[in-house]
């Protein structure tokens, strides 16, 4: 039997998990929505989202990986034979997910070099949309390929699976070794930039100041957790391919909360520093900060370059540095996503790393090509958002219903991880994952299908962002039942007895 690849130490493996965690859900995603959510009030769903569930589920699934020593489809195998489709739904859903993650950080590699002549000019708005994305198709037509898009789109593709190609030690975990420390530099430059700008302090003050009666709405819980979710990859295989990866003495616990609670210490630096400069934005053009405020895409594609032209010095730099940080931590991340369908193939076919990097990086990468065209920005959005809902937060709904209910291991899981570990888990962690979650989470999915199948977004079309029906159904919902579509015709191959076997060899510690 082969010996199970390593990190090559602890912090190795701690820089990984933070390099998967900290991401473009961060920079990118976080600040938005938490300020569209009633500021400050979004901290205590926040918080309880990650403490009942963020944290007791990636302890959930370090357990899973440092157990099981397999991918996250082998490690469900050897749990119970039944589970596997799970482990694979959440392969399938991470394949999804890489397709158009990659993307993004092929923008932020052009809007890196567009920063050293501030290329959008006056009007980033008409820049990203007309100019860079090229953007003149109905939603659900393709149309040519955008050159300066596929181009930075090749790139990405080849650094990430170079960086695959050379394994857990030599790859990923030297690759995080130099991306991470970088990021946390850069990133602390530019927030100490930020807060230091004429007007931070209304931007921060939009940030923080609570909105009470926001709490009571069922979106910002829904918000909070999809986003604890997105943000700590979890329910995405990465986690327990990554913990697979671990010695057999390496602690659980105390990983975990380094990595939630770093990750989150990230998250709010990085909404403190977009903030700031939003805050800035608001008072040279004398409007609120809510006027000045978009998510996802706009935030840091069109507010961040307006910005960045308002810049009293060196706005090149600011703006090279800002979506440099967005490459290195959409790297980072985007190696983890990766690796949970080259780990899966790799062990389900009994091939090597190199031919399943090939075959599955290959294939994603082709697949990539869609959101490079002019009409890629739409398949995008709508992949996104059903995959997130649909594929994330579901996947880590079912994850511990299945634990918890069905095969029952919750008490197994803490036994193991409270071998290992420094800090022991008591019932706190049992009641967060058998009752905690899927009594708050399932309410939330239970809101969330109402919502999309009642149509309660748009008054004209009543879909999600006024879609029509039939780019909805394909481009959606299609996209996201594939995943779980996939994952139980995966697990009708069945296993190489000596794979599905566990790995009893010395370890080379
Ligand atoms: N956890 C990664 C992010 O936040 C996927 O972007």
């Amino acid at each position: 039997m082969k010996m199970r690849s390593q990190w090559g130490t602890r912090a190795g493996f701690i820089l990984a998990a933070v390099g998967s965690a900290v991401g473009l859900g961060n920079i990118w995603r976080f600040p938005a929505t938490a300020y569209d959510s009633g500021g400050g009030a979004f901290f205590i769903p926040y918080l309880f989202a990650l403490l009942t569930a963020g944290i007791p589920l990636l302890i959930m699934e370090f357990t899973i990986g440092h157990k099981y020593r397999g991918s996250a489809p082998l490690s469900f195998a050897r749990l119970n034979k039944k589970t596997e489709w799970l482990g694979w739904w959440a392969v399938f859903v991470s394949f999804v997910i890489s397709t158009y993650y990659a993307v993004i950080i092929a923008w932020a590699i052009m809007y890196s070099y567009y920063s050293f002549n501030l290329n959008w000019g006056a009007d980033p708005e008409g820049f990203l949309f007309s100019e860079y994305l090229q953007l003149s198709v109905d939603p659900g037509q393709a149309g040519s390929f955008v050159p300066s898009v596929l181009i930075p789109l090749i790139f990405v593709w080849v650094i990430v699976l170079g960086v695959l190609l050379a394994g857990v030690k030599k790859g990923i975990e030297v690759a995080n070794r130099i991306f991470i420390p970088t990021l946390m530099v850069i990133f602390l430059i530019i927030v100490i930039r930020a807060v230091t700008l004429p007007g931070a302090a209304e931007g921060l003050d939009a940030f923080f100041s609570p909105d009470f009666s926001a709490i009571a709405d069922p979106t910002v819980w829904v918000a909070a957790y999809g986003q604890i979710f997105f943000s700590l990859s979890i329910a995405f295989a990465i986690m327990i391919t990554y913990s697979s990866y671990l010695s057999k003495k390496s602690d659980i616990t105390n990983n975990a909360f380094i990595v939630g609670f770093g990750n989150s210490s990230f998250e709010l630096l990085a909404g403190i520093g977009v903030f700031s400069v939003l805050g800035f934005m608001a008072t040279s053009q004398g409007v609120a900060v809510d006027e000045v405020v978009a998510g996802g895409v706009g935030l840091a594609f069109v507010v961040f370059p307006a910005i960045i032209n308002e810049f009293p010095t060196m706005p090149q730099l600011f703006g090279f540095l800002f979506f440099a940080s967005l490459v290195l931590a959409g790297l980072s991340s985007m190696i983890s996503i990766v690796e949970t369908y080259v780990a899966g193939f790799s062990e389900k076919f009994n091939v090597s790393r190199r031919k399943a990097v090939f075959f599955g990086g290959g294939l994603a990468a082709l697949v990539s090509l869609l959101f490079a065209t002019q009409g890629g920005l739409f398949f995008l959005d709508a992949a996104d958002y059903f995959i997130n809902q649909f594929g994330v937060a579901f996947v880590g709904l079912v994850e511990v219903v299945v634990i918890a209910w069905f095969v029952r291991k919750l008490k197994v899981f803490q036994t193991h991880a409270n071998a290992v570990s420094d800090i022991r888990l008591g019932s706190w962690w049992i009641a967060c994952l058998g009752l905690i979650t899927p009594l708050v989470l399932g309410y939330m999915m239970f809101g969330l299908f109402k919502q999309n199948l009642l149509k309660e977004f748009d008054t004209e079309t009543g879909n999600y962002e006024g879609y029509t029906d039939g780019f909805i159904l394909f481009g959606g919902w299609f996209v996201a039942a594939g995943a779980l579509i996939l994952g139980f015709l995966f697990m009708m191959k069945k296993w190489k007895p000596e794979v599905l076997a566990m790995d009893t060899t010395k370890e080379d510690e």
